[in-house]
């Protein structure tokens, strides 16, 4: 390291963040923060600077800094580290309605060539530059609306007094289904499984607690390069006792609403970022159409389809049944074999089960899967047995139906789905910080 003056001077220190700059109109202030982008002319260099919570143009004139920062300004690059003193400036024609005027400018880190210029890039290059690319306008905006979904979920649960359990990650029985199974060696005790959800262990926390959620990572070996799935994803799980499928139903509505809402409240910026049609969101209004499965099925054999009943819906299904729908539709009561074992027979028909999916507008399709669960321990036990699961592994959960068995239900909104789907972005891989795909593992 070289040891002249400006290299040796503090670049730490109180520093305001860019998003507030508002608060300091007229003052001089210390930002810190990345190279965005960069203009010069002549004797004025314009420098787009960012630092997480917002962007702002910082105009150094020749005449108006001292040399080194004059030097220093010269020899920005892309996503090169800053310190900046300045200024702050109301001006209407800026997109945050300030400027700042340069006083001094540091380097802290250099940037050269940095991989990721402005200009179209292959997805496959930005994905093995995710840890880069995560730092673009746009993985920012779903970052921050991201961070805003998961805020209100928590908001929404604690302020209608559910209390979070968190569940285990390695777990010894199967919850959803055998064919999407990361396994692993458990010491002596034989394979383990990486949670594919939280349910079966909340359903023991509802009978302690009564209202009860987890939100976590969950994971599926889901050998499909679909833009639907990813082999880990965050899952949110409230479990609640005493609620029957209809209550449920009711409650995904809400709570659906509530995100929207709050993301429409809050991130408008982002959104705008990434020209989301705000009135789509806005369309988001209780009550959501609820139809039936075999009315489901009914519908997209009109429309031609020619699925059978008793076959679950696929991506392509539920795309044609939210078509022309504005907000998310229920579909309810599938066949028992299409579904998870722990579904609760339906008392009218006892080929279906009290379940619902909520497929979103806009073809992002299920984003919550949910049921009532089957209270009997007699049916629970023949379903288990059809299944052909372990028994053994499920002992513990057949005894929640043996001390106290009691009417309950809840569900799983899959946390991407949701982003990638408010956000208005395509695949679920810009959904998540570091997605993990199929074929990607690194970064
Ligand atoms: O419908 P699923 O499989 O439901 C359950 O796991 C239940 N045990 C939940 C419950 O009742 N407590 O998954 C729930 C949601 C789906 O609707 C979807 O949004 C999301 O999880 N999901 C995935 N998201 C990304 N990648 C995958 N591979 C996903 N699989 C499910
Ligand atoms: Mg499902």
């Amino acid at each position: 390291m070289s040891s002249d003056r400006s290299s040796s001077e503090p670049t730490v220190g109180v520093s305001v963040a860019i998003g507030e700059l508002n608060l300091h109109a007229g003052r001089t202030v210390r930002l810190h923060g990345w190279v965005r982008n960069l203009r010069s002319s002549g004797k004025i260099l314009f420098v787009i600077l960012r630092d997480g919570t917002g962007e702002v143009q910082v105009v150094v004139a020749r005449d108006e800094v001292d040399s080194d920062s004059w030097e220093t300004a010269q020899a920005l690059t892309y996503e090169c580290s800053v310190m900046v003193d300045g200024l702050v400036r109301e001006e209407a024609r800026a997109p945050s309605g300030y400027e700042v005027t340069g006083r001094r400018l540091r380097l802290v880190g250099p940037s050269p060539d940095f991989p990721i210029q402005p200009k179209e890039h292959g997805t496959d290059f930005l994905l093995q530059n995710r840890h880069l690319w995560l730092r673009s306008r746009r993985q920012i905006a779903i970052m921050r609306v991201r961070d805003e979904v998961v805020r209100a979920i928590r908001d929404f649960f604690h302020e209608r007094g559910y209390i979070l359990v968190d569940t285990p990650i390695l777990t010894g029985a199967i919850g959803e289904s055998a064919g999407t199974l990361f396994e692993t060696e458990y010491f002596d005790l034989g394979p383990a499984y990486l949670a594919q959800t939280g349910q079966l262990y909340l359903e023991a926390a509802a009978a302690a607690l009564g209202k009860v959620y987890c939100f976590g990572p969950t994971f599926r070996a889901e050998k499909s390069k679909t833009r639907r799935h990813l082999a880990e994803f965050w899952m949110v799980e409230p479990e609640v006792a005493w609620l029957d499928s209809e209550g449920n139903m009711a409650l995904q509505e809400e709570f659906v609403c509530f995100i929207v809402d709050r993301v429409l409240e809050n991130r408008r910026g982002e959104l705008a970022v990434l020209e989301r049609d705000i009135e789509r969101l806005e369309a988001v209004r209780p009550p959501f159409d609820r139809i039936s499965y075999t009315e489901a099925v009914e519908e997209l054999r009109r429309r031609g389809s020619e699925i059978e009943w008793g076959a679950d819906l696929g991506a392509e299904e539920e795309t044609l049944i939210a078509e022309g729908r504005s907000a998310p539709v229920f579909i309810y009561d599938y066949p028992r074999e299409a579904k998870a074992f722990y579904m609760k027979e339906s008392p009218e028909d006892p080929r279906t089960v009290k379940c619902d999916d909520l497929i979103a507008p806009e073809g992002y399709g299920e984003i919550i899967g949910g049921s009532q669960r089957e209270d009997d321990y007699d049916r629970l036990l023949t379903r288990i047995r059809e299944e052909g699961l372990p028994e053994e592994a499920y002992d513990w959960y057949l005894d929640l139906r043996r001390y106290g068995t009691f009417p309950h239900s809840g569900f799983g909104l899959g946390l991407e789905r949701t982003v990638a789907w408010i956000c208005g972005v395509p695949h679920l891989r810009e959904a998540i910080a570091f997605p993990r795909l199929m074929t990607r593992l690194k970064p």
